[in-house]
């Protein structure tokens, strides 16, 4: 857990037009900022940011949201992750309540082992690029494979020399600790002292999300029978094969334009895809796609394309991926590459346009593929028929996410067609395994899944009704933005705002009267901060992790942000602010909740008086009718002359 203090610290320190400024190009217009969107595409910015607010809000596509939830969103961060990211950015050392000693520790060791790669990424650049032995034994083979220089420095390569220990050498100098640098893998024990581990061979650093380096993988530069070709980082704090994809942190953005994640084997396909122009693109380094990575890639797009070799063993390695990503959901399509090729044989072989139609063109759904692949293989065998008609099954099975429903009906269609079985009949046996599913893992309620009218129904029926409840919402809202807003200005006679509204809600019992539960939250933990002497105000309910609170907050104070644009250009003159007619706003808030309750009233007592044949209750009850009517015309007058004066 994050303090709160630190929390505190980086939302004073947060400066919305810099963070946002780092991602999107922004121009100032009047009191905001504009510039083209970062989720959406588009030509005439609508992406407007509001220093004074620190929220945006896209009028092109909608998404709005704060500084955290910008940088969440735009970096897929989770809040604890946007805040260290946030942290960092501002020098701000993050306090961690509750952490153990073995945690902080190991953030020690985190922390030490990105200094070291830093160091050593750099060093081995240098080497590249400024020694006479990088530059003839691996500049000019990098050079004489293709990578264009720009190329090579973007993804940061370089070299390790082919002395025994040049960069043990250095990194003594410069003492770092020996304990950091075995672990890293950098260095490794050898005679009693330290030498280099990637000795002579070509360096590609492997970045996190935001390019930081984790670990490296280290090609050799002849291939030799008693080297292995690659030499990787080995497991440690930061380096977690099963959790890495490279090239993630260079293929983010176009990921997101283009909606779509090549995935390929090697770290050379991606720098020579790049290269290329095709720059969504990332590696699974040569194992089988793991969960964690099919996550990884969930978080940018659904749509994953998986590039691999057209032998059976990229096609069984893909085979295996497939299965993960249908288990997360994603849409999975296949490309092969020919020829015994690798993409970045391939693309260097065909040139970077033939290689995107040839994309275009030969990519394939998998599923589908899977099944003529295996139709093809097996002929008019009948029993090996029906192991494939369970197989295709199986596979469609794992498509069982509620929203993908659709998606899972058309390719039962389609492969009954394929295998010439009857549809009804091959959709029943794929329910059936998805009922066993879910039975057995018990991750989701039959009623979720089953997908029939009933639940359907249901659905729409309570939506209708939370409709209804909160059809007073905008009151409500405003109610408890005259509190949020105003609460801290004196009302008069050195009582504030904040005592005089909470003095009407106690007399008039007026917050049973809002339907709204988390504007209720909002209001009564205003009180707490405030009667604990705080000045609450907006951001301190923007920035916290109290999901439903944030959003809450950032509908209140959107609302103005939509309409003030607009405003200036009907008025002449001068525009009374809200904060000079602040003691009419809050008036009109408390009186309207006021209003609510006797319209409440009225409405029950005008069902007492039909349900009662007692002519005396009866007559009890008119009474009361009138009186009411009464108080709901000065109300109404009342809050008449507050909105106009
Ligand atoms: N790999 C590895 N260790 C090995 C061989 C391969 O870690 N001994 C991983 C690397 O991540 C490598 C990927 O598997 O990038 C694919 O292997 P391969 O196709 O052999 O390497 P390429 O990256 O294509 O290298 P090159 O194009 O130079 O042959
Ligand atoms: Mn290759």
């Amino acid at each position: 857990m994050i303090s709160q203090e630190s929390i505190s610290q980086i939302q004073s320190r947060i400066d919305i037009i810099d963070i946002i400024g780092n991602f999107v190009k922004l121009k100032k217009r009047g009191a905001n900022y504009l510039g083209n969107c970062p989720f959406h595409h588009e030509k005439t910015p609508s992406f407007t940011v509001s220093p004074t607010k620190e929220i945006y809000k896209c009028f092109g596509c909608g998404k709005s949201g704060n500084t955290i939830g910008f940088v969440m969103d735009h970096e897929k961060y989770s809040y604890v992750e946007a805040l260290r990211w946030l942290a960092a950015k501002y020098n701000i050392e993050l306090e961690e309540t509750a952490t153990s000693p073995e945690f902080k520790a190991k953030q020690l060791e985190s922390e030490s082992l990105f200094i070291v790669n830093q160091f050593a990424g750099k060093f081995f650049s240098e080497k590249l690029f400024q020694t006479e032995e990088g530059e003839d034994i691996a500049l000019s083979y990098l050079k004489q494979r293709g990578f264009r220089e720009d190329i090579i420095r973007k993804f940061e390569l370089g070299y390790n020399p082919s002395a025994p220990d040049e960069l043990a050498k250095t990194a003594d100098k410069l003492q770092y600790s020996k304990e950091i640098l075995l672990k890293s893998g950098l260095l490794v024990e050898r005679n009693n002292g330290l030498s280099d581990n990637y000795r002579g061979r070509i360096i590609f650093p492997i970045h996190n999300q935001s390019g930081k380096i984790l670990g490296f993988g280290a090609r050799i530069i002849k291939s030799n029978d008693r080297a292995p070709k690659y030499i990787n980082t080995p497991e440690n704090e930061i380096y977690n094969k099963s959790k890495i994809l490279y090239g993630a942190f260079f293929a983010r953005t176009a990921i997101d334009k283009a909606d779509e994640c090549l995935l390929v084997e090697g770290y050379t396909d991606v720098v020579s895809l790049h290269q290329a122009g095709i720059e969504n693109v990332v590696a699974s380094g040569g194992t089988s796609l793991t969960t964690d990575q099919v996550r990884l890639i969930k978080k940018y797009t659904n749509n994953l394309t998986i590039i691999y070799d057209g032998d059976n063993a990229g096609i069984k390695a893909a085979l295996r991926g497939l299965e993960l990503a249908l288990d997360e959901g994603l849409n999975v399509k296949l490309l092969l590459i020919p020829d015994k090729e690798d993409p970045d044989s391939y693309v260097n072989k065909i040139g970077a346009s033939a290689f995107l139609e040839f994309i275009a063109k030969e990519k394939k759904d998998f599923i589908l593929f899977q099944l003529e692949l295996t139709l093809k293989e097996i002929g008019n065998d009948s029993a090996k028929k029906a192991g494939l008609v369970n197989q295709m099954a199986a596979t469609l099975s794992r498509i069982n996410k509620a929203e993908d429903f659709t998606k899972r009906q058309d390719y039962i269609k389609k492969v009954a067609e394929l295998l010439k079985i009857d549809e009804a009949g091959f959709n029943a046996l794929v329910n059936k395994i998805v009922g066993e599913k879910i039975q057995k893992d018990d991750f989701r309620s039959n009623r979720q899944s089953s997908m029939d009218g009933e639940v359907v129904g249901e659905q729409e029926e309570s939506f209708e009704q939370e409709m209804l409840l909160h059809k007073d919402e905008p009151q409500e809202q405003a109610m408890a933005r005259s509190l949020i807003e105003f609460g801290h200005l004196e009302w008069e006679d050195g009582q504030k705002v904040a005592d005089y509204i909470f003095k009407q809600i106690d007399e008039g019992e007026l917050l049973d009267l809002i339907d709204n539960p988390i504007i209720v939250k909002l209001i009564n933990l205003y009180r707490n901060l405030y009667e604990e002497g705080n000045e609450p105000d907006a951001k301190t309910f923007l920035y916290m992790e109290d999901a439903e609170l944030s959003q809450l907050m950032l509908k209140i104070m959107n609302d103005d942000l939509e309409i003030s644009p607009n405003w200036k250009k009907y008025y002449e003159g001068h525009i009374p602010t809200r904060e000079e007619l602040f003691k009419q706003e809050v008036d009109s808030t408390l009186l309207y909740l006021q209003l609510r309750k006797i319209k409440r009233l009225i409405a029950e007592n005008q069902k007492d008086m039909e349900n009662t044949s007692d002519l005396q209750e009866q007559m009890l009850l008119i009474q009361t009718h009138h009186h009411l009517k009464t108080v709901e015309m000065e109300l109404t007058k009342k809050l008449g002359t507050v909105i106009l004066k």
